[in-house]
C-alpha cells in the first residue's frame, strides 16, 4: 500500500506535515548535525526583528513535569545580519531537499512588523512568513494576540505589504481562541498556527526563587497537548483557512490527533530538545500508523473527528 504524507497549507505544498516550531531549533543548522532535514517539510526559524535583540537574562529555561518553561525574550541577530549570514546558510542547508524555509517575524509595533515583512518579499527561497504575535515573554509580546481588534490591526497591516503566504501564530492565553482566529482570517491571514506557549511558572521553594530569571515563562511540551488540541479544534471550527497544530507533539499518534481535530500540518518544538532526530522517527511511524489503519492519503484524515452529539 503506497502511503501519501503530502499536505497543503493553503498554497504551501508540503511533502509531509512535519515542520519545526519557531525557536526550538535555531535556523536548521543545529538539527542538520543530527538528521537529514528532508524528514521535515519546513524549517521555521527563531523570530527575526528589525534590530538585533539580546533577549532576557539567564536562566531562561527550566524543566517541568512533562514539559519546559522558557522565557528567552526573542534574542536574534536582526534583519540585516539574518539576510547576510543566516538566510544564505539556510538556503544551503535545504538545497536539493523538499524542505522549505519559513521566516518567523516579530516587532515591538506595527511599524517594525511591516518593515520586516516588506523586506521578506525581496528574499528568494522564503516560502511563507509566520507572524509571531504571541510571545508571552517580552513586554507587549501579547498585545496583538489577546484581543481580536489588536490581532486584526496587525495582520491587516502586514497583509498590506506582504506578498508571501502569511501564517498568524496565535496564543492560547486568551478567553476565546475562536474570536482571535476569526479576526486573523478577516484581516487576510492565509493560515493560522497555534498554540504558542501557555503562560506558566515554576519555583524552588527552598531558595524562594523562580526557576527562570524572568519569573514567568511559556510552558511547552507534552503537558500542553490537551490545551493545544482544544485550541486547534476551536480555531478549525471558527475559520475556513488552514490551521497548523503546535503543542507537545512527540509521536505519530500526536500528529494524527491534531490532524483529525482539523490541523493540516503540525510543528514540532520541545521534542527536538530531547530528540533532535525525532522527525525521522515520527515520519516513519506515521506511515506505519496509516498502513495499520488502511489510510492511503494523510490529508484524508484532516478534520475527521467525530464530534460528540450536540458539541
Ligand atoms: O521568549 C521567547 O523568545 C519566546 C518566544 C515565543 O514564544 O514566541
Amino acid at each position: 500500500m503506497s502511503i501519501d504524507l503530502s499536505v497543503n497549507v493553503g498554497s504551501l505544498a508540503l511533502h509531509n506535515p512535519l515542520m519545526t516550531a519557531s525557536g526550538c531549533s535555531g535556523y536548521g543548522k543545529e538539527l542538520a548535525a543530527y538528521d537529514d532535514l528532508s524528514w521535515l517539510s519546513a524549517i521555521v526559524g527563531k523570530s527575526i526583528s528589525r534590530e538585533p535583540r539580546l533577549g532576557n537574562p539567564y536562566p531562561r529555561t527550566c524543566e517541568t513535569p512533562s514539559g519546559m518553561i522558557n522565557a528567552i525574550g526573542l534574542p536574534n541577530e536582526g534583519w540585516e545580519s539574518y539576510t547576510r549570514n543566516t538566510l544564505p546558510l539556510m538556503r544551503e542547508l535545504v538545497r536539493g531537499k523538499p524542505t522549505k524555509i519559513v521566516l518567523n517575524i516579530v516587532g515591538h509595533d506595527l511599524d517594525e512588523y511591516t518593515w520586516v515583512a516588506e523586506r521578506a518579499n525581496d528574499e528568494s527561497d522564503i516560502a511563507a512568513v509566520e507572524l509571531n504575535l504571541s510571545c508571552p515573554n517580552v513586554a507587549g509580546g501579547l498585545q496583538f494576540s489577546t484581543t481580536a481588534d489588536g490581532c486584526e490591526k496587525l495582520v491587516k497591516a502586514v497583509r498590506k505589504v506582504l506578498k508571501l503566504p502569511l501564517i498568524a501564530k496565535l496564543s492560547p492565553n486568551v478567553t476565546s481562541v475562536a474570536d482571535i482566529a476569526r479576526a486573523a482570517e478577516a484581516a487576510g491571514a492565509d493560515s493560522l498556527s497555534l498554540i504558542n506557549t501557555v503562560l506558566g511558572m515554576n519555583v524552588d521553594w527552598r531558595k524562594r526563587k523562580a526557576l527562570v530569571a524572568n519569573g514567568m515563562g511559556g510552558l511547552s511540551g507534552p503537558a500542553i497537548k490537551p490545551i493545544a488540541l482544544r485550541c486547534v479544534y476551536e480555531a478549525c471550527k471558527a475559520v475556513k483557512i488552514p490551521v497548523i497544530g503546535i503543542g507537545g507533539i512527540c509521536t505519530a499518534d500526536d500528529v494524527l490527533d491534531f490532524m483529525v481535530c482539523g490541523a493540516s500540518a503540525v510543528q514540532l518544538g520541545t521534542v527536538l530538545f530531547v530528540e533532535p532526530d525525532a522527525p525521522q522517527r515520527i515520519a516513519r511511524d506515521l506511515k506505519e500508523r496509516m498502513r495499520e489503519a488502511k489510510v492511503e492519503k494523510l490529508s484524508s484524515l484532516i478534520g475527521t473527528l467525530r464530534a460528540r452529539e450536540g458539541a
